[in-house]
């Protein structure tokens, strides 16, 4: 599934669909998508990205 959400999202660029109510992911948004898909598709807790929430950031750190 990585491998097509990269396809949808970063190589046809036509996810989301031009003109749905979500707001069109940057470009610098779809090139974090596409490293997220080439390194693994890594979960958020082992993403080893800045400083993460105790709770992994499940609740969008709210
Ligand atoms: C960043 C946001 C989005 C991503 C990464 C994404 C990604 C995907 C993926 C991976 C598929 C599976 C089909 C395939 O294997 O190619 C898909 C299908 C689909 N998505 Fe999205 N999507 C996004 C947002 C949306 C939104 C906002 C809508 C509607 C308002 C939408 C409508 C659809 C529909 C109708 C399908 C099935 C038909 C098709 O494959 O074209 N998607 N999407």
């Amino acid at each position: 599934m990585a491998a097509r959400i990269q396809a949808r999202a970063y190589v046809f660029q036509d996810m989301p669909p031009p003109g749905s109510p979500v707001p069109m992911p940057t470009a610098q948004e779809r090139e974090r998508i596409a490293r997220w898909a080439r390194e693994g598709a890594p979960l958020c807790a082992d993403a080893g990205a800045e400083a993460l929430p105790g709770d992994g950031g499940v609740d969008g750190g709210l």
